[in-house]
């Protein structure tokens, strides 16, 4: 599998796959493409008929061979085309290669590298990176869940048919009840908030259908950010009365002597620190850092990383931070819930956005740290704990954002909501452009390659039974 320019000297059995980012617009001369790269776009560009015929089947996938049989054209002239794809923007268009055990070695190696990589920057990262950028860099806050990084609960904060039709926030609401993590006279406490969205969904939900609880409610939002804070004030305006606004890093807040009843933290723990340990250290008895005494008295299961002689690893310092806060500032009989994208068992890596690095979760470790804290735990995915309807298709994440940031602008259209789009609810909000825009792809939300819940994790913390809720 290759990348990068496409060589004249392709098999014809080659399999073309354009990459998902690019969409085009049709008119009567051909279309108009446009191919939104994270941080930067293509140029704009215009498609003949002819073309957009050959664009339209490889957006399905094609190989060389079957275009050169259904479609009038040389077979030098499609080369030149192809690679003049890859000139427009790098990475417009792959080509897998038949002979599977090569194609897939230099697939495994690239993914190899990638991780690697990824590991890395996770090595380099700084301790306060994230207070800084939540403090000072982040500026404006609609824009960054709209066009930076988005969340679950953000795509879904509409009423969405793979929730039966509930948002996220209050299917999530919904799921606390029946699962018996709120009662009456509850003292929530949410964790990073984001624009109020999630915070704001389960106080209506509440106010609606559940209004004994409502009643006694008291609902806390913390956070790092001066500027999502505002924005949360806004969006829960109408709560005023239920809410009240903590400003705090979850990592170092002292709580003194407030308690909750339930701590909810949607999305928020790949923000927080991370931290490179020796395990040579902790073997040998003398950890040199908090996060090596942290690693020692949890008995943390690492991922070894070898450096020269040493052997180091990357543990998620701040969430267990967090973890060790929840544990302090919970009643008795007290809950948190911890959503994040994440594995197990394998290290935290970097994912960089374009004002911002995150790293994915280690959940083994969390539930270790949640073991010898006393507190019992109950994980799953997230999509299966809200109970998404995985065969629900919604719009692939590269198509929306290309149509919002690129092909809507073009057009002088007002962008859209980044929203959680099904074909429908894109025709409803498109009406009759839609059918002259091609490529926009949908995934179901259990494919790997889509925004999917089931890729994230939910932990379930309890204090108050034997059992996580
Ligand atoms: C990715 S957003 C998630 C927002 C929201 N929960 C949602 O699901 O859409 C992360 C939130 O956590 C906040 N945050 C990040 N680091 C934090 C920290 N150390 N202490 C408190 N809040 C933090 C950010 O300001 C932001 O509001």
């Amino acid at each position: 599998m290759t990348n990068g320019t496409i060589p004249a000297g392709i098999p014809d059995d080659a399999l073309f796959i354009l990459n998902p980012a690019i969409i085009w617009l049709c008119d009567e001369f051909g279309s108009v493409g446009f191919y939104r790269i994270p941080g930067q776009s293509a140029p704009v560009r215009r498609f003949t008929m002819l073309e957009t015929d050959i664009l339209e089947h490889l957006s399905t996938g094609a190989t060389k061979a079957e275009i050169l049989n259904r479609f009038d054209v040389e077979p030098s002239a499609l080369t030149r085309f192809m690679e003049s794809l890859d000139i427009w923007g790098e990475g417009a268009l792959r080509w897998q290669n038949k002979q599977e055990s090569q194609a897939l070695a230099d697939h495994n190696r690239l993914i190899a590298a990638a991780r690697l990589r990824d590991i890395a920057m996770a090595m380099a990262a700084k301790a306060d990176e994230n207070d800084q950028f939540h403090k000072a860099q982040l500026t404006d806050a609609q824009r960054q869940f709209d066009q930076i990084e988005t969340t679950i609960s953000h795509i879904f904060r509409e009423p969405h048919v793979a929730l039966d039709d509930r948002s996220y926030g209050q299917a999530f609401c919904d799921w606390l009840i029946t699962s018996g993590q709120m009662k009456s006279s509850c003292k929530i406490i949410e964790i990073g908030c984001g624009l109020g969205y999630f915070a704001k969904a389960i106080l209506d939900r509440l106010e609606a259908v559940y209004p004994d609880i409502y009643d006694g409610l008291s609902y806390t939002l913390f956070d790092l950010s001066p500027e999502l804070q505002a924005a949360q004030k806004s969006n829960c305006s109408r709560h005023a009365g239920k809410t009240h606004f903590v400003s705090g890093n979850i990592e170092t807040h002292d709580f003194e002597d407030q308690r909750f009843d339930l701590a909810l933290s949607n999305e928020v723990i790949a923000d927080l620190s991370v931290a490179t340990i020796s395990l040579d250290n902790i073997q040998s008895g003398s950890p040199q850092s908090e996060a090596e005494i942290i690693a020692q008295d949890y008995q943390l299961d690492c991922v070894p990383i070898a450096q020269g002689n040493q052997r180091l690893a990357v543990i998620n310092f701040g969430a267990i931070k967090m973890l060790q806060n929840v544990d302090k500032c919970l009643n008795e009989n007290g809950y948190a819930v911890v959503t994040e994208y994440g594995s197990l068992d394998q290290s935290p890596k970097a994912v960089r956005f374009s004002n911002h690095d995150e790293y994915t979760v280690h959940f083994g470790q969390l539930e270790q740290v949640a073991q010898q804290l006393g507190i019992y735990h109950n994980r799953g995915t997230m999509g299966d704990m809200i109970g998404f309807n995985s065969n629900c298709e919604t719009i692939r994440m590269e198509s929306l954002r290309t149509l919002c940031d690129c092909l809507l602008p073009y057009l002088g259209r007002q962008s859209l909501p980044v929203l959680a789009y099904t074909p429908v609810s894109l025709k409803d909000a498109l009406g009759e452009l839609m059918d002259r825009i091609g490529n926009l792809q949908f995934l179901r939300l259990d494919d790997p390659a889509s925004f999917s819940p089931f890729r994230f994790e939910l932990l379930s913390l309890s204090r108050a039974s034997q059992k996580g809720a």
